[in-house]
């Protein structure tokens, strides 16, 4: 009995362990194949997180808003901590380093990333810098 109990115990430990890998900086598989499609719509171009962290810190002027703005508006300088918009909605941190559920869902990333490149840039961001944003968020873990 006691036998079982011990063997059961190392069985949770090495799967513990092996999730823990398994977080590490690793995307899902539905990420991936985002990932993958972006890759393919930006000519295979490789990704690079200096240029993702380029984006995430750029400032530019709003054209209608007249303000500066940026994704650290809202996503804050550490994209590890919560951020706010401008109304003062708390936001989850951005890092999946604190924020486990980040870059995991598609659709979710889809259609955020739509919505702030238009918020912030006035378009919509390339498959190349959705790429890099990922990475460059990614490679903070
Ligand atoms: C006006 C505020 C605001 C700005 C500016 C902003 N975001 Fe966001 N962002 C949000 C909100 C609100 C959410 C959704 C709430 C949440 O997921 O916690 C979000 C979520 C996201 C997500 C979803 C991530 C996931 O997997 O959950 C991505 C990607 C993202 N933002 C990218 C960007 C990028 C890139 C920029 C800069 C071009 C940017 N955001 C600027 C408010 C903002």
């Amino acid at each position: 009995m006691r036998q079982k109990i011990y063997f059961v115990l190392a069985l949770a430990f090495v799967v513990l362990l092996l999730s823990n890998i398994a977080d590490a900086g690793n995307l899902n598989a539905p990420m991936q194949s985002l990932m993958s499609k972006y890759l393919k719509d930006s000519g295979g171009k490789a990704f690079s997180a200096d240029d993702g962290k380029k984006l995430y810190f750029l400032k530019r002027m709003h054209s209608k808003k007249k303000e500066e703005i940026s994704c650290t508006s809202c996503h804050m300088d550490d994209p590890a901590k919560a951020g706010r918009t401008p109304v003062g909605k708390p936001i989850d941190p951005l890092s999946p380093a604190t924020n486990k559920e980040r870059f995991a869902d598609p659709e979710k990333v889809e259609k955020w990333f739509k919505r702030n490149c238009t918020g912030v840039f006035e378009r919509e961001c390339t498959p190349k810098e959705k790429g890099d944003f990922i990475t460059f968020m990614m490679s903070l873990q």
